[in-house]
């Protein structure tokens, strides 16, 4: 699904956030759509949800609330800013503890960027021997893809915007926002 701006920034984010690029409203009907659809390929079977932190938390607490099926749920930690390394340069921060040998799977992201993160992670789990994997990503943003990913449910096709909120930080800042947002170049120009 594509997106139009439609709502002002408040007031206390305008001179940091130049616009709602995605309201919490059109985030939480999404959502449930995606729900839908996950439960009817699921088909009732008993999932594992594999999550990658920290960015997809928010994403991930709103999506499995909607979800109507067994599931088990644990974390990767992968980032691609680690501490004393490059930016770019991929971090394993936590790995996976439940076992998915056989398992089906979904993989949660809140945003398919590049594809590298993904494309480094999906490896490690097939390695795993689950019976499938299935990515699910709250935003899709193809203009910037460098590696061969796609995901089975896309919630948001945007624009290459740098979008803060709902999980999505610059920094460590702005995760606290309920709606995806455009951040003003002077942030990450100036460092503010
Ligand atoms: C962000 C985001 C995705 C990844 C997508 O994570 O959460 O995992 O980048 O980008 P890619 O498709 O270009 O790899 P980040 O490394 O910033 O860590 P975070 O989740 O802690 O914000």
């Amino acid at each position: 699904m594509s997106v139009k701006p439609t709502s002002p920034v408040p007031v206390r984010w305008r001179k940091e956030v130049q616009s709602v690029l995605i309201t919490d409203e059109q985030i939480a009907r999404r959502i449930k759509k995606m729900a839908r659809e996950i439960e009817r390929d699921f088909r009732g079977r008993e999932m594992v949800v594999v999550s990658l932190l920290n960015g997809t938390v928010i994403f991930l607490a709103d999506l499995i609330r909607q979800l109507n099926l067994p599931l088990r749920l644990d974390f990767i930690g992968v980032s691609s800013y680690g501490a004393g390394t490059k930016s770019g340069e991929l971090v394993f921060t936590k790995e996976l503890r439940l076992d998915v040998r056989g398992r089906d799977v979904l993989l949660v992201d809140d945003i398919l960027d590049t594809g590298k993160t993904l494309s480094r992670v999906l490896p490690k789990l097939k390695a795993l021997k689950p019976r499938r994997i299935k990515i699910c990503v709250l935003l899709d943003k193809p203009a910037r893809r460098a590696e061969k990913i796609k995901a089975d449910y896309a919630g948001f096709s945007i624009p290459d915007f740098f979008v803060v909120g709902y999980g999505l930080d610059y920094a460590e800042r702005y995760r606290n926002l309920p709606f995806v947002g455009v951040l003003h170049p002077h942030v990450y120009k100036n460092k503010i």
